[in-house]
């Protein structure tokens, strides 16, 4: 696949390795939520290492000193119902402050187009770095949908997060968002006949909640 800018492949040999566990259709719900989290705390380490950082005076045991910590704007972490709340929990132990949204799409069986039911997102949106995250991208119209959303609502610095990509969905998302930063786990072969990403892990919904 050609190089894209503002999409960027997280290649850290513990994300591949975990996301090989993953894949296997012997992980049972427990580890494999375990290993979602993990993954979305490694993977959100190298998004967000961009944030910037303002100068803080802060008094030592031994001297007062100009330190860096977190500035300005503050995070919203919004995940796509239901997969992306598996990877909440990991990326709001590296910031633990983070506001967070929830977006619900789901995808017709038919079309797999997705269909929204809900939106609540914190206020003020405009002013934070949005992390928007989802396992899976696949044809990429639920991220698409879920980011065209957030715009409506004056959301603008935002990142994407997935786990496992396929081509397709790839292309789609930086074609309708150039502006978004797309960092991406694994990138897979291909969609299949339903929509579902080839080799990939199934279905990530229901394999992190036990509904299948
Ligand atoms: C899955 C997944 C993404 C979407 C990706 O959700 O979590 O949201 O499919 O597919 P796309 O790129 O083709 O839009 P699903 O619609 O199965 O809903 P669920 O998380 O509630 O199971
Ligand atoms: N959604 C999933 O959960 N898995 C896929 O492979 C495609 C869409």
């Amino acid at each position: 696949m050609e190089k894209l800018e503002n999409v960027t492949y997280l290649n850290h040999p513990l994300i591949q390795h975990k996301i090989s566990i993953l894949r296997s259709k012997d992980t049972g719900t427990n580890e494999f939520r375990q290993l979602v989290a993990e993954i979305a705390m490694l993977e959100g380490f190298e998004a967000l290492n961009d944030l910037p950082l303002e100068n803080v005076e802060v008094e030592t045991p031994i001297e007062k000193c100009l330190t860096p910590m977190i500035s300005g704007r503050k995070l919203a972490i919004v995940p796509i119902l239901r997969a992306g709340l598996g990877m909440v929990e990991g990326i709001l132990s590296l910031v633990p402050s983070a506001k967070i949204g929830h977006i619900g799409l789901y995808r017709d069986e038919v079309t797999f187009e997705p269909q929204e039911y809900y939106c609540k997102l914190p206020k003020p949106i405009e002013e934070r770095t949005i992390v928007v995250c989802d396992p899976m991208l696949a044809t990429g119209g639920s991220a698409v949908d879920a980011i065209t959303m957030i715009k409506k609502h004056g959301g603008k610095n935002i990142k994407f997060m997935c786990i496992i990509a396929a081509p397709e969905g790839v292309n789609r998302l930086h074609e309708a968002h150039p502006d978004v930063q797309i960092y991406i786990g694994h990138l897979d072969r291909c969609l299949n006949e339903h929509a579902y990403i080839c080799p990939g892990l199934g279905d990530a919904g229901d394999r992190i909640f036990g509904t299948k």
